[in-house]
């Protein structure tokens, strides 16, 4: 039988028939779906979801003259745990830097393909092959895993157009690198950075000139650019077999922790972890990718950028554990060696503070040097300072391309 029933009175094993919801004027028709665990209840409802339609044939029932008495309680999305160890680092790599640099390359030239053709398809309405978008997930987990630095440092370089596309697989493996921090299970990291991929898919129905303008958007820019969420939801409707998870990151990646994001005003908890996660990453990739219009911040004050949004945008624990996660000198960070010499962090070691360093500038003779790779934990030299990039005439971003060309 198929029953209308109020959210509030949603149950694991109830079988969801439609989600009888509109945005935009029009109905978002989302997969019938087993409601698997309170989790995903939290979800629906967070979506603004009074009522849906279940399916008692195909899934546990609920006693609807008791949803006019006392109302079940609903549990809330379980917090990110905060992680007060500071002696938390990712896991030191277990191939060289230079050895996955070569699989990691031909891992981004699969995923530019695979994802650009995977969103074409979902704007010209056709369903695309989710299991090959998986797959595409699992092989950048396996490389993040074996060693971090490769992928992350090659996301970083991209061409300055087809911003999204980059920008996507880039939020994607800055998530799956949190997964793999926090120790999360394989399918949970899979699901969000498949969410990852597909976030922003609703950009390609927001203009042009609103996406790529150089200047401040006017408020009825901002809220046409706002709408890239809802649009998100309805073109992913094409891809059938998403979990529930890829609806909810695209729907809320812009809801702010103090209640002060889109499109819902979401608060605190009431924001998925998913989404929470790749709100950061999207913003800190955002932060530090140089765009047609402007060059991207340096990645050491991105993370100060990121750091201080913390205060209101973010959960501040997870956070703080993503700039723990990222480190103290993350890939592209610009440094000074007590020597003076100036140079890229490229790659970890098994010490945080030594990392990998590919130095190009003097800083005595206040020249350019030619390129060579030093190992911190091998050579024992420190790193005394951060250095900015301009203030040595070079764009991090050019820096990036030359070190891995
Ligand atoms: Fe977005
Ligand atoms: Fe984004």
């Amino acid at each position: 039988m198929i029953k209308r029933v109020r959210t509030e009175n949603l149950q694991p094993g109830n079988f969801i028939h439609d989600f009888n919801c509109g945005w935009n004027g029009g109905n978002i028709f989302i997969d019938q779906t087993l409601i698997a665990d309170k989790k995903m209840i939290d979800i629906i409802r967070s979506w603004g979801i009074k009522e849906v339609y279940i399916d008692t044939e195909r899934g546990r029932d609920i006693d609807t003259d008791q949803s006019s008495g006392r109302q079940p309680e609903l549990r809330q999305v379980t917090p990110p745990q905060p992680s007060n160890q500071p002696e938390k680092h990712p896991a030191p790599p277990s191939v060289p830097l230079a050895v996955e640099v070569k699989r990691a390359k031909k891992l981004r030239s699969d995923a530019v393909k695979i994802v650009r053709h995977t969103l074409k398809q979902v704007e010209e309405g056709k369903t695309p092959d989710v299991g090959l978008t998986y797959e595409l997930a699992r092989r950048m987990r396996a490389s993040i895993s074996r060693n971090r630095d490769a992928l992350l440092l090659l996301t970083r370089i991209r061409k300055k157009d087809e911003y999204t596309l980059y920008h996507s697989i880039s939020v994607s493996s800055l998530v799956l690198d949190m997964c793999n921090f926090k120790g999360l299970p394989e399918k949970r990291a899979l699901d969000m950075a498949v969410g990852a991929l597909f976030h922003d898919i609703g950009k390609t129905k927001v203009p042009h000139t609103i996406l790529n303008k150089p200047a401040k958007l006017t408020a009825i820019e901002f809220h046409e650019m706002k709408k890239h969420v809802e649009y998100s939801v309805d073109l992913l409707q094409n891809a059938h077999n998403l979990p529930f998870e890829c609806y909810d990151i695209a729907l809320h990646h812009h809801e702010h922790y103090d209640g002060e994001g889109y499109p819902h005003g979401l608060k605190g908890e009431k924001i998925s972890m998913g989404a929470q996660l790749t709100a950061i990453c999207d913003v800190f990739d955002a932060i530090t990718s140089t765009r047609c219009y402007r060059e991207g911040l340096g990645t050491v004050t991105g993370l100060k950028r990121i750091y201080e949004l913390s205060d209101n945008h973010f959960n501040k624990d997870l956070t703080h554990e993503f700039i723990r996660c990222i480190g103290v000198y993350p890939v592209g960070s610009c440094v000074k060696l007590e020597d003076r010499k100036v140079g890229i962090v490229v790659g970890s070691t098994e010490n945080i503070l030594q990392p990998i360093v590919k130095v190009f500038y003097d800083g005595k003779r206040n020249e350019k040097i030619s390129p060579f790779l030093l190992d911190l934990s091998k050579s024992g030299t420190s790193i005394t300072s951060y250095e900015e990039p301009g203030r040595i005439g070079v764009k991090p971003s050019s820096l990036l391309s030359e070190m891995v060309a």
